[in-house]
């Protein structure tokens, strides 16, 4: 069959995606991708198999005796993994809603047989733990349910306490980390949580597809059988431990998670949480310059992902429209309620560095004036600089 025209195919833009994920990936990520394809049964493929549980285990800070593997798919998989192997029928389910997608943690329950009970916390804040011991008082939960990292508000929701409040009234945790896992700190083990899952696209920094999964050790044997074969953790570690086939993994995936499992134990987990932060707190600085502010409050930001209020005035999706078509810089605009009235701005993984930051300020700038929002001019530059020279003093 002849080949169509080069200029039939479309162009593929070089974006700077600085959006609630996926983030940019590192050179080495993408030279990974570009290895010759093995088989997911190759005798070779077995130590590169090994080789992501250990690191996954390590990142998520899991215990030794845990299950760590990547199913397929993406942060979805992961959840529906999570719920698929530990949600029995009519087990009740206290699912802790602070945005999209707790909202969609408890559909998901639900689906599986759940008997699922919603705490609700109003969108842009945080679950306050006692709030969690009040509901679990009033009624008695097997499981606890909830998001980390709630990236439709840019909201951290305070994970030890809610798993440490879940166990004392004996109930099991599942912890979303789609947007914390790599940017943020993630203790599993020493905080009691269950079952976590995450993404493979967001800190971590490889293209989207696999969805990281951690059962702790203790939690192992609570498992149950999954209602989902391509999402049953049993088969799943059978192939991932013995080769007994399950499914075609993707072997270019797993290059590429292996890349950038590497590059974050290069850099060191407690660095890479430091310059997560480094550079939220150097946003904020540029913000409050520019006269822009955040949703959540000070004590419950996100560092990787941020929502910031759109003014008064400006419109949201044209300003978004104008980062993309002239500077190739990607944003999100906000989910549900919150559509029109916030954007969604990622400092994720290879994207949370001084020179992106940089970049986007000056191009938020520009959009923001042109779109009659008034600034003192190089304001959020000179406030992001100053923040980070006082930031690497002190760390
Ligand atoms: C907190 C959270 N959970 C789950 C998901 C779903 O992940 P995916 O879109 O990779 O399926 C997302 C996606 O952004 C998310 O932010």
């Amino acid at each position: 069959m002849p080949m169509p025209p080069e200029s039939s195919r479309p162009r593929i833009p070089d974006r700077l995606l600085l959006g609630p994920g996926p983030s940019p990936m590192a050179p080495r990520v993408m030279a990974a991708l570009g290895h010759p394809v093995l088989s997911h049964l190759d005798p070779a493929f077995v130590p590169l198999l090994d080789e992501v549980r250990a690191r996954l285990q390590r990142l998520f800070g899991a215990d030794g005796e845990s299950l760590a593997l990547a199913t397929p798919g993406t942060g979805t998989s992961g959840m529906e993994a999570a719920v698929a192997n530990t949600v029995a029928d009519g087990a009740r389910v206290l699912v802790v809603v602070t945005g999209y997608f707790g909202d969609r943690l408890a559909q998901m329950c639900q689906r599986y047989g759940g008997q699922v009970r919603r705490l609700e916390v109003e969108w842009g804040q945080a679950c306050d733990p006692d709030r969690l011991r009040a509901a679990l008082v009033r009624d008695r939960a097997d499981m606890v349910a909830f998001v980390h990292a709630e990236t439709s508000t840019g909201v951290l929701n305070p994970a030890r306490d809610l798993a440490s409040v879940a166990r004392a009234h004996g109930a099991r945790t599942i912890a979303d980390m789609v947007t914390s896992l790599g940017g943020h700190e993630v203790r599993l083990a020493e905080w009691g949580i269950d079952v976590a899952y995450s993404c493979t696209q967001k800190c971590i920094g490889s293209p989207s597809g696999l969805a990281p999964i951690a059962v702790s050790g203790p939690s192992r044997q609570a498992l149950v059988p999954a209602r989902s074969f391509y999402l049953d953790l049993a088969l799943l570690e059978r192939y991932w431990r013995e080769r007994s086939y399950h499914h075609t993994l993707s072997a270019s995936l797993v290059y590429a998670l292996l890349e950038a499992l590497i590059l974050i134990d290069e850099e060191g987990l407690e660095q890479r949480w430091a310059r997560h932060r480094r550079h939220h707190v150097a946003f904020i600085a540029a913000l409050e310059a520019m006269g822009l502010s955040l949703l959540p409050a000070p004590a419950d930001r996100l560092h990787t992902l941020h929502a910031v209020r759109v003014p008064d005035g400006v419109d949201e999706a044209s300003v978004r429209r104008m980062l993309l078509d002239r500077w190739q810089i990607e944003i999100g605009g906000g989910l549900g309620p919150l559509a029109g009235r916030i954007w969604r701005v990622g400092l994720m993984g290879a994207g949370s560095t001084s020179d992106t930051l940089l970049t986007l300020l000056d191009a938020l700038e520009r959009a923001l004036t042109a779109h009659g929002h008034r600034l003192e001019p190089g304001a959020g530059r000179a406030a992001a600089t100053a923040s980070l020279a006082e930031t690497l003093l002190r760390e």
